[in-house]
């Protein structure tokens, strides 16, 4: 049985992908921070910081993964500008850690390295959707430091180990936190239709441009990427998009048009950013040839189930 070391296990893709993986066929390792609560449902589970190269070269000849997927990273824009250094040691320290630990301890294991779209940066200014031979041109600390990470892992793929990268759009769902924008303006109704909120909604740049998949569907891409493993000349970096983009203005509108409250929108100058990406749009094109793969489910299929999620979460924390 294939035996996959998930790295980011307790995070919100973690959480998700652990379930999807074992479906699919995988033994699942879980390896979580030194602070994260156990995940139940993995088949075993380590926790250590990967910033610890010792601590973490262990988990790995622990775990004799057949195959790695790294999620755990700083994934949160506004928080890699406040702390820039905590976002390059977790995410490229912590990447280049993982990779040495595999290069010694599981030489043969396929490795899955999920970037971001947020790499490309500025290279989305020309307002045509972006491949894979768009160049990087990062915009803010997080982007940079994924950057530096992909370089890593290409390195290392130089030097023979097997693995990809992909680099995926905006993902959303229930359970991911409420600092991401979609979850933020769900919960946010949610409290305001309960009573808990004053009506009036939050928000940052209402003009930005974004292309969303639900956290499903990025999830069934990467266990589709896993069935590279071996296969000669397989591409190494690969978009996932659902190729439509969407103003986080209508984003908001589709959830507020799910609500019978009266909300006030007003924006919050906490929530704008020292810069951030006007428009992102993606092309799929070699994942879907590589793979098969398509995206499933609809936004407004995803908005009305992360509306449905916090409405609930609401009502159990009161
Ligand atoms: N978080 C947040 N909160 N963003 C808001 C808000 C708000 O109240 N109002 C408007 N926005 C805008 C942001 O300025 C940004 O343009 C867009 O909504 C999306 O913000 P986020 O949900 O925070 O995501 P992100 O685009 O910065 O990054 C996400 O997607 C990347 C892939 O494209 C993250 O999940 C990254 O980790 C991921 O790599």
């Amino acid at each position: 049985m294939p035996r996959l070391l998930l790295t980011g296990a307790n995070g919100f893709v973690g959480k998700i992908l652990t379930g999807r993986l074992q479906q699919a066929g995988y033994e699942v390792v879980a390896l979580g921070g030194t602070v994260s609560p156990v995940l139940g449902s993995a088949d075993d589970y380590l926790s250590c910081d990967i910033r610890d190269a010792q601590a973490l070269a262990q988990a790995v000849a622990t775990a004799r993964p057949t195959h790695v997927i790294h999620l755990a990273a700083i994934s949160h824009v506004p928080t890699s500008f406040k702390d820039p250094l905590l976002t390059w040691q977790t995410n490229v320290i912590g990447s280049m850690n993982l990779l040495e630990a595999i290069k010694q301890q599981a030489p043969e294991a396929f490795t899955l390295f999920p970037s971001s779209s947020e790499v490309y940066g500025a290279a989305f200014k020309s307002g045509i959707a972006v491949t894979e031979d768009n160049l990087p041109a990062p915009l803010n600390p997080y982007a940079a430091s994924k950057v530096a990470a992909e370089y890593a892992f290409r390195e290392y793929f130089r030097q023979g180990l097997d693995g990809v990268i992909a680099r995926p759009f905006n993902h959303i769902g229930a359970q991911q936190s409420a600092d991401f924008v979609t979850a933020s303006f769900a919960r946010q109704i949610a409290l305001i239709e309960d009573g808990q909120q004053a009506p009036v909604l939050k928000v940052g740049n209402l003009e930005a441009i974004r292309d969303f998949l639900d956290v499903q569907d990025v999830c069934d891409a990467y266990i589709e990427l896993l069935k590279l493993k071996g296969s000669p000349d397989h591409p190494v970096c690969l978009n996932i998009a659902s190729g439509q983009s969407r103003k986080i203005r209508d984003v908001l509108d589709l959830l507020l048009s799910q609500s019978s409250a009266q909300i006030i929108v007003e924006q919050d100058p906490d929530r704008l950013r020292p810069s951030d990406i006007p428009i992102a749009a993606g092309n799929s094109t070699l994942l879907k040839q590589t793979t098969g793969w398509q995206p499933a489910i609809t936004l407004e299929t995803t908005l009305s189930q992360l509306l449905h999620y916090w409405r609930a979460q609401v009502k159990t924390a009161n």
